[in-house]
């Protein structure tokens, strides 16, 4: 894979130069890098007022291919997988390429024997074991859209989800271990499948050993492994072909589930693994996401395997057994690039840097950062304690909608600057924009927008391809617009300055606001709510709820007990707000729209900073929500 990587500033600047001249032959030559079994007629067609973006059109290939059979002519021995059990007494597995491609076969046999095939949505809600990464991979063997759900939402949410895609089978597990909990998979899937009529099949991997509930659709993971063979051809896909669909939170209720191609997808995810992480044959990689998550589809499954890299999978959580065990697997493992988010090094900031030190960090070499802006202290921190002032540190800006890094430093490659994403990645033309969409130059802050398109841009919205034009391309026509505010200093390096719609990013998830407005809105006694972010030490932003009650409230702890469980049923623990504060009404304007700049200062504690809020319809009401916060 050695083509697709820029090790040198040289070797960048070059192709930052190609790809902005000349975007299609660039493409097209890292494309090479990947085994199709019939090359692309045409590298690009789009057009982003449609919107329509299609790439290696007429390629015709399978994903797992080159993740893994492709792995076993060089490297059969080769680790893919460290297995890090959530328990440090348990022993870790690791997974050579050889085995992972005869369990994902085996697996992807097994869904066959249950009828499963190419077009099928799977929907997985696994905890983070190999089987985890085994299923999406043999979801992709056989052509199925795999539709992963991070395994801490909710019934509500997971019903909501597949059904939304229509699957027609789910694959889960009795149940999963994080840190000292045990979270009952199986029965919340239970709950869920009680209204998702379109379920066929349930297999259920046993991971826990606890008792379950067993019902007429539901199959052993093991007992069907057994019926099936090791060998499995790969279904030949088409490059435009749907991957995958993974859910994000929009502004409005409904989860948006975004699809992701075969051909693109590939291409770009290990492209842009290799050139941020600088991987080098034999290093072992580790990704704190969940697969649940965008980063760990592209950055623990398919972008470390389709350049035959070692990924870490870790179950548990950096607070368990104590606050030192990410130090303790760096060491154990001899990690040598480290990705994680800032809501975690915030959190292990906290503690005693003994934690860190005696651990032997020596293997480093790069470190990651992802998922929301990492703030000065927590950079510091990071650089001093793990990195030791010797690691270079990717910022790494993108989303779910992107597939793949969009905006960061090539480690040890391109400067660094602390609580900058820093540059756009070659191939990727980013812009600012004011508030009317003309582009800005040089040293600016305005909006973030992608001005063409790039391999692993989502296609579309599953099912909703209006709403996809509606929130991506209609702002600002003829660009990408992905939501977020940045700044630009005068050497074009962007920092990302968050959110300029209604979600909030909240420990590094991404979170609408009116989803969870609409779980609260369902108690009997709230009439309406309003939830904004407000800055938090650790989460980086924390949820603060206001909600209007239809008849006084005589035991305000009840009721705010009772609307946290409502959300976490509705949607998942995740989306709690932490502070939920009743009002008599919210500050609105003349025509109704419920001001959320007011209760964003509100929340914030900025009562200086308010604005004139004479204008609005009830401005006595930003007094009362003073006083009683
Ligand atoms: O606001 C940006 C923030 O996370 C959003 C995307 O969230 P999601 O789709 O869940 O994907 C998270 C993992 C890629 C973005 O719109 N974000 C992500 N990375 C950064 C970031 N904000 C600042 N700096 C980053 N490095």
């Amino acid at each position: 894979m050695k083509d697709l990587a820029y090790s040198t500033i040289d070797s960048y600047h070059q192709a930052k130069q190609l790809a902005r001249k000349n975007p299609e032959p660039f493409w097209a030559e890292i494309a090479k890098n990947f085994q199709w079994h019939k090359p692309w007629d045409k590298v690009l067609e789009y057009d982003f007022h449609a919107p329509e973006v299609k790439w290696f059109l007429g390629g015709k290939l399978n994903i797992t291919e080159n993740c893994l059979d492709r792995h076993l002519k060089t490297q059969p021995d080769q680790t893919a997988i460290i297995f890090e059990p959530n328990d440090p007494s348990e022993a870790a597995e690791h997974i050579t390429y050889k085995e992972l491609h005869s369990r994902v076969c085996r697996a992807a046999n097994m869904l066959k024997a249950n009828g499963a095939k190419k077009g099928d949505r799977i929907c997985i809600y696994m905890p983070m074991t190999p089987e985890l990464a085994i299923a999406v991979l043999a979801c992709a063997r056989i052509g199925a859209i795999h539709s992963v759900v991070f395994a801490g939402f909710s019934a509500t949410a997971l019903a909501a989800r597949i059904n939304d895609a229509a699957c027609t089978m789910l694959l889960t597990a009795d149940g999963s271990y994080r840190g000292p909990k045990i979270t009952p998979l199986k029965a919340i899937a239970d709950e869920a499948l009680t209204q998702c009529p379109t379920i066929k099949n349930c297999i259920v991997f046993k991971r826990t050993g606890q008792e379950v509930e067993w019902n007429s659709i539901d199959l052993w993971w093991h007992e069907e492994l057994e019926k099936v063979s090791d060998s499995c051809p790969a279904e030949i896909m088409d490059s435009e072909d749907p991957l995958f669909i993974l859910y994000t939170s929009g502004s409005t209720g409904k989860p948006k589930g975004m699809v992701h191609s075969c051909g693109g997808y590939m291409v770009y995810t290990a492209y842009s693994f290799q050139n941020v992480f600088q991987y080098q044959k034999g290093d072992v990689y580790w990704c704190t996401a969940d697969i649940g998550w965008i980063t760990g589809h592209s950055y623990i499954v398919y972008g470390p395997l389709a350049v035959g890299a070692t990924t870490v999978m870790f179950e548990g959580v950096p607070s368990y057994p104590d606050y030192g065990r990410f130090w303790e697997v760096c060491a154990k493992h001899k990690v040598n690039q480290f990705y994680t988010a800032p809501t975690a090094i915030r959190a292990l900031e906290k503690h005693p840097t003994s934690l860190v030190e005696k651990h032997d960090l020596s293997s480093l070499k790069v470190l990651g950062s992802v998922g929301e802006p990492i703030n000065a202290e927590a950079w510091h921190w990071y650089d001093k304690h793990v990195g030791k002032h010797n690691c270079p540190i990717a910022d790494t800006w993108w989303q779910t909608e992107t597939g793949g890094i969009l905006i960061s430093s090539l480690a040890g490659v391109t400067p660094q600057k602390p609580t900058y994403a820093t540059l756009p990645m070659p191939g990727i033309q980013a812009v600012l924009l004011d508030n009317d969409g003309n582009e800005l130059e040089g040293e600016a802050e305005g909006i973030l927008a992608i001005k063409h398109p790039w391999p692993s841009i989502a296609r579309t919205i599953w099912g909703d391809h209006e709403r996809y034009k509606k929130v991506y391309f209609s702002a600002y026509p003829g660009y990408y617009f992905p939501g977020d505010g940045a700044l630009r200093d005068a050497d074009g390096n962007y920092r990302i300055t968050g959110r300029v719609d209604d979600v909030v990013i909240v420990s590094g998830h991404n979170l609408g606001t009116a989803p969870i407005e609409n779980a609260l809105n369902e108690h009997t006694n709230v009439v309406e709510s309003a939830v904004v972010g407000f800055p938090h030490d650790i989460k980086g932003n924390a949820l603060h709820a206001f909600v209007i009650p239809n008849k006084s409230v005589d035991d305000a702890e009840k009721l705010t007990n009772e609307l946290r469980d409502l959300v976490a049923k509705t949607i998942g623990p995740i989306a709690k707000p932490d502070r939920i504060q009743v009002v008599s009404g919210l500050p609105k304007t003349r025509s109704g729209k419920i001001m959320r700049r007011i209760l964003r200062k509100l929340a914030a504690g900025e009562y200086d900073n308010l604005g004139d809020i004479s204008t609005l319809l009830n401005p006595e009401v930003v007094e009362e929500i003073k006083q009683n916060s």
